[in-house]
């Protein structure tokens, strides 16, 4: 079955004033229609990057340095601006981290949600209204009706995330690309958004790629995953396997350091250290600096992804399970 997105060996570089920096190496996955992927990792490693470069939306100063990015089968890392226009929003969109800076300050919010769908729906003006004002309903903007005459500054910063939600789902996209979507969001909401959301993938076929923080987030939304570090996949699999036995040292500490999870009610276990600068990644395996089983072999040795299950793989070249056994205990229960 072909997937609906395709990333295959995606590069990223930005330059900066002292050379290239490596944003983002070698990134691959592949989601199938309807389903959801999940991208987690700390502050920094190259999330939002990758989801930009997903969509040609990449700043000035950055640039896909090799790889694919297919949908249904299209390449856009090879597709002109032109087909690239017509692709975002309608075929694929994205609701950005940053919502303030994606939303026109100067038109009304209604109008803002209703321009899709009137231009790549052929619905006249009346009819993308409607279908604005039910959006609005759907994603929790009470009293619609009204709001759609709001202008953005007029909203809180959830209000705005909502809209932002409401414009990406607006044309029934293929892919929705998800960059931290519910973080500004109260617990109520995001629930809510985030049933939305996946009744949106059950029922549209709809394929969403979810960035976010929130291990448990992933957890209810998605079915597969992928763990970045410094720019690269450390770790990529099936949620239900990855959480339960991660087999990459990085993944348990993301596990055992996350705030919301039942598992860790007796205790979080901090990851030590901080990520490393894109200027001076370390050589060998890039979590080697912070990791508990570090072998003399890590700083050195090729750490290319590995299949170690069915649709598992693993960066990690003591991935073996008795080594991580001593510490899965406090997390699964
Ligand atoms: N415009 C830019 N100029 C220079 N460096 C950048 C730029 N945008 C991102 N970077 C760098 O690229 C790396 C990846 O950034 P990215 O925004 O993708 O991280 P992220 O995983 O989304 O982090 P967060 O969880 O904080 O949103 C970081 O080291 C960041 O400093
Ligand atoms: S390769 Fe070595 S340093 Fe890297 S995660 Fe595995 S054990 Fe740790
Ligand atoms: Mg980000």
């Amino acid at each position: 079955m072909t997937a609906t997105l395709e990333v295959e060996d995606l590069s990223v570089r930005i330059n900066s004033r002292r050379g290239a920096l490596p944003a983002v190496q070698g990134v691959s996955f592949e989601v199938q229609r309807g389903q959801a992927f999940g991208l987690v990792g700390e502050s920094g490693s190259g999330k939002s990057i990758t989801l930009k470069a997903l969509l040609g939306l990449l700043p000035p100063e950055a640039a896909i340095s090799g790889g694919h990015v297919r949908l249904d089968g299209e390449d856009l890392v090879t597709a002109s601006q032109r087909r690239l226009r017509q692709i975002r929003g309608p075929e694929m969109s994205m609701v950005f981290q940053e919502p303030m800076s994606a939303l026109n300050p100067v038109m009304r919010v209604g109008d803002q949600i209703a321009e899709g769908p009137r231009l790549h729906l052929g619905l006249g003006r009346s009819g993308a209204a409607a279908r604005a004002v039910e959006l609005m309903r759907k994603v929790g903007i009470p009293d619609p009706e009204r709001r759609f005459r709001s202008y953005p500054h007029q909203f809180s910063g959830g209000m705005r995330q909502r809209v932002m939600i409401a414009i990406a789902l607006s044309c029934n996209p293929r892919v929705v690309l998800c960059d931290e979507p519910t973080t500004a969001l109260d617990v109520t909401i995001q629930d809510q958004i985030l049933r939305l959301l996946t009744a949106l993938c059950a029922e549209s076929g709809t394929s969403l790629v979810f960035v976010t923080h929130d291990l448990p987030v992933i957890a209810q939304v998605c079915q597969t995953v992928a763990v970045m570090y410094a720019g690269r996949i450390l770790e990529r699999g099936p949620v239900s396997e990855i959480f339960r036995e991660p087999r990459h040292p990085y993944t348990l500490g993301l596990l055992r350091s996350a705030p919301n999870f039942e598992e860790n009610r007796s205790g979080l276990v901090p990851i030590a250290g901080s990520p490393p600068s894109l200027r001076s990644l370390p050589g060998g395996c890039p979590f080697h600096p912070r990791c508990p089983f570090a072998t003399e072999d890590c700083s050195t040795a090729a750490t290319e992804l590995r299949v170690v299950a069915a649709d598992r793989v693993t960066a990690c070249i003591h991935d073996d399970r008795a080594l991580h056994a001593q510490l899965l205990q406090p997390v699964i229960s």
